[in-house]
C-alpha cells in the first residue's frame, strides 16, 4: 500500500500533490516526496510524515505544472530518505514513483548491476526505473514503448507514474494490481490511488485497469493496453463523500480492514509460496535454517492479538516440526529473567514493530545468544530492525485499533515458516507438505466465502448485542482463536468475553452458564470435533445460548445451537485463518450496534510504545 498522487495542468502542481498526500496517508506514511518539473527536475523526499516533507520545503523552488508524488509503505528497503520516492533514473532525466511489489526485481537488478548500474537506493522501485530506461536507451525507443516493453517483462504488482525532463508535457502511468484513478479536468489531469485527492477538483474520473497504460497530457488522456491498442477510457462520476472514499467506501478502517483480508493473505503468500511447485521462498528465514531445525526450542513473544498469533503457530509448529515452542507474553518475559539459551530461536510477532514490552523483551533475549526472527507488518520498524531475520507480513496499514488482518497475516506467515522447517527437516512428509501447501494457497478464497456472512452475522450481532458477559469457546488450533474472538469483542464493544479451552469448562467457568450467557464455540470439523460438541450439550443442559461456527453439513451442532455460522472447511491446521473473521465481524457489529467508535475504542492505542 501506499499513496500516489499526480497533477497536470495549469495550476501549481506542488499543492495540489501535497494536499493530496495527506489525504492518502492512511494508505502509507513512513517516508514522502515530491518530484516536480520546470525546466529542472526537482526532486524532495524524506522519512517521515508529509507534514514534515512540507515543512522541509518551505523556501524550495516547488513551482511546477507537472508533477508526482508519493507517500510510501516500505515493502523492499526500510524507511529512509533515499529509499523515499519518487526515484530518479541514473540518467538523471527520469522520475518515478510506484505502489505495489515487483517479485523479480532482484534479477533485474543483477542483471542491470553487471551493465554497470549503480542503485542509490535498496528498493524494488529503482530497479524496474532503471530497467525501464535501459530499454529505452538501447532501443533508442520513446519512453511509452520502454515502459510497456520493461511491463511485459516483471512480476508483480504495480502503479507506477513517471515524469520525463525530456517530455516536460506529459505524465506516464500503468496499473497491475494496484489501484489507479485519474480525474479528468478542463485542461488537467489528476492521478491518484483513490478518488479522495482528486473529488474536491473533479467527480469525472477514469478507473484504470489492470495492464493498461496511459499517456496524459493536460489535455489529452491516451490510454492503451500493454500490446500498445488504444483502449476508450470509460468515464464514472464520483458518487461517494471524501470520507466514505479513504474507507474504501466502508464504512469504517475496520471493516475495511476485515474485507481485505483475501487480498492481504494473498499479498503475504505472493513470491513466496508457489502451490505449483510446492516451494516456499523465505530468504530471511532460510538464513536461520539450520539454527531453527537444530534449536531445542522457539519461543514466541508478543502481546494481544499477536499473542494469539503465536498460540495458534505453538500448534502448528510443534505439530510440524516437532519443536517444543513456548508462548510468552513479552510483557512477563521481560521482567522474569527467564532462561535464555544460546542458539534458542525467538519468534517476536508484531503489528506495528514498535510495541515496547515486545521490544525489550527480545533485546534481553538477543544480548543472551538468542536468534530472533521477526514476524512484522511495518517495514523498518524497531522490532524488524533489531531481528537477525525474520518476514514482513505484507497486510499494508492498519488503521483500526483493533487488529484483524494483521493477525491472518501473522497465520500466514508463521505457517509457511512452519512448512518450510518441517519439511527440510523432514518431520513433515511431502505428501502432507504439498497438501498443506495446495491447501494454504486456496485460503484467500474461502476467507472471501466467508465473508459472504457478514449480513447473517450483523443479525446476530443485534440478537446478543445487550449481553453482559460472552464466553467463547475452542480446541486444539481454534483454542487460540476463543482468545482472539473475546478479545476482539472487549475491545470494540466493551463487553465482558472471556476465551477458553473447551474442556476447561468444567473446572469452574460453566458456573457462569445461564440462559443470559452466550456462548461462542468454534465447533469447525476437526480431531476435536466430537468433544467440542460435548461441551455444546453441556450449556445447552445448562440453558446457555449457543453460537456456534461450523461447517456446512454439521447437523449435529446444528441441531444443538441457537445459531450457526458457517464457514469452508479447511485443514484444522489452517482453519483459524477461516473461523477468526467471523469473530471479527460479530464484535464490529456488537459494537456499532452499541453506539461505539469501532475505529478508535475508548483507552486503546494502536501502538503500545509504553511499558
Ligand atoms: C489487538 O486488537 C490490539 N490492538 C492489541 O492487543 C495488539 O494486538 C497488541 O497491542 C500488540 O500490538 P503489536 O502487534 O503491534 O505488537
Ligand atoms: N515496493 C516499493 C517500496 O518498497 C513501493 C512500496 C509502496 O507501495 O509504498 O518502496
Amino acid at each position: 500500500m501506499c499513496g500516489i498522487v499526480a497533477y497536470i495542468g495549469p495550476r501549481e502542481a506542488y499543492p495540489v500533490i501535497l494536499k493530496g498526500l495527506k489525504r492518502l496517508e492512511y494508505r502509507g506514511y513512513d517516508s514522502s516526496g515530491v518530484a516536480l518539473l520546470n525546466g529542472d527536475l526537482n526532486v524532495y523526499k524524506k522519512k517521515g510524515k508529509v507534514a514534515e516533507l512540507e515543512e522541509m520545503l518551505v523556501g524550495k523552488d516547488v513551482h511546477s505544472n507537472i508533477g508526482i508524488g508519493h507517500t510510501r509503505w516500505a515493502t523492499h528497503g526500510e524507511p529512509n530518505d533515499r529509499n523515499a520516492h519518487p526515484h530518479i533514473s541514473a540518467s538523471g532525466k527520469l522520475a518515478m514513483i510506484h505502489n505495489g511489489i515487483i517479485e523479480n526485481y532482484s534479477q533485474l537488478k543483477q542483471d542491470l548491476l553487471r551493465k554497470g548500474y549503480t542503485f542509490k537506493s535498496d528498493t524494488d522501485t529503482e530497479v524496474l526505473l532503471n530497467f525501464i530506461e535501459d530499454i529505452k536507451e538501447n532501443n533508442e525507443c520513446p519512453l511509452e514503448e520502454a515502459v510497456r516493453i520493461a511491463l511485459k517483462r516483471i512480476v508483480g504488482a504495480y502503479v507506477i507514474v513517471l515524469i520525463d525532463q525530456e517530455h516536460p508535457d506529459t505524465l506516464i502511468t500503468a496499473r497491475k494490481g494496484s489501484p489507479l484513478v485519474i480525474g479528468i479536468g478542463k485542461n488537467e489531469h489528476f492521478l491518484a490511488s483513490d478518488a479522495s485527492p482528486i473529488i474536491e477538483y473533479t467527480k469525472e474520473v477514469v478507473y484504470v485497469n489492470d495492464y493498461e497504460l496511459a499517456i496524459i497530457k493536460a489535455d489529452e488522456l491516451i490510454l492503451k493496453n500493454l500490446g500498445n491498442e488504444r483502449q476508450t477510457p470509460f468515464i464514472t462520476k464520483l458518487d461517494m463523500e471524501l470520507a466514505a472514499i479513504e474507507k474504501g467506501g466502508y464504512d469504517h478502517f475496520m471493516l475495511k480492514e476485515i474485507f481485505e483480508q483475501p487480498q492481504t493473505i494473498h499479498d503475504c503468500l505472493r513470491g513466496r509460496l508457489d502451490a505449483e511447485s510446492g516451494s516456499i521462498t523465505m530468504s530471511g528465514v532460510t538464513k536461520y535454517a539450520e539454527q531453527i531445525k537444530n534449536a531445542n526450542r522457539i519461543v514466541m513473544v508478543a502481546c494481544g492479538t499477536s499473542w494469539h498469533a503465536g498460540l495458534v503457530a505453538e500448534y502448528i509448529f510443534e505439530e510440524l516440526c516437532r519443536i517444543n515452542v513456548e508462548v510468552e507474553y513479552a510483557s512477563e518475559f521481560r521482567y522474569r529473567n527467564p532462561v535464555i539459551n544460546k542458539g534458542d530461536v525467538i519468534i517476536a510477532i508484531s503489528q506495528s514493530g514498535e510495541t515496547a514490552d515486545t521490544l525489550v523483551a527480545i533485546e534481553n533475549a538477543k544480548s543472551k545468544g538468542a536468534i530472533i526472527l521477526g514476524v512484522v507488518n511495518v517495514v523498518g520498524s524497531s522490532i524488524a530492525r533489531i531481528s537477525d531475520a525474520g518476514a514482513y507480513t505484507h497486510a499494508g496499514p492498519e488503521i483500526g485499533v483493533a487488529s484483524t488482518k494483521a493477525f491472518t497475516a501473522q497465520l500466514a506467515v508463521l505457517t509457511m515458516i512452519a512448512l518450510k522447517i518441517g519439511y527440510e527437516k523432514g518431520t513433515l512428509s511431502q505428501e502432507r507438505y504439498l497438501q498443506l501447501v495446495r491447501e494454504l494457497d486456496a485460503i484467500p478464497e474461502k476467507v472471501s466465502t466467508v465473508l459472504l456472512q457478514a449480513e447473517n452475522i450483523k443479525k446476530l450481532a443485534e440478537k446478543y448485542k445487550d449481553a453482559s458477559n460472552c464466553l467463547y469457546l475452542g480446541r486444539g488450533y481454534n483454542f487460540p482463536v476463543a482468545l482472539e474472538g473475546a478479545l476482539k469483542l472487549k475491545e470494540i464493544s466493551y463487553i465482558h468475553a472471556e476465551g477458553y479451552p473447551a474442556a476447561e469448562m468444567k473446572h469452574g467457568p460453566i458456573a457462569l452458564v445461564d440462559e443470559a450467557l452466550p456462548v461462542i464455540f468454534i465447533a469447525t470439523k476437526d480431531s476435536y470435533h466430537e468433544k467440542v460438541l460435548s461441551n455444546m450439550q453441556e450449556i445447552k443442559a445448562r440453558k446457555g445460548k449457543v453460537i456456534a461456527i461450523i461447517n456446512e453439513g454439521d447437523e449435529q451442532s446444528i441441531a444443538l445451537a441457537d445459531d450457526v455460522i458457517v464457514v469452508p472447511e479447511a485443514d484444522e491446521i489452517l482453519s483459524p485463518m477461516l473461523s477468526c473473521i467471523p469473530l471479527q465481524l460479530l464484535a464490529y457489529h456488537i459494537g456499532l450496534a452499541k453506539g461505539f467508535d469501532v475505529d478508535k475504542p475508548r483507552n486503546l492505542a494502536k501502538s503500545v510504545t509504553v511499558e
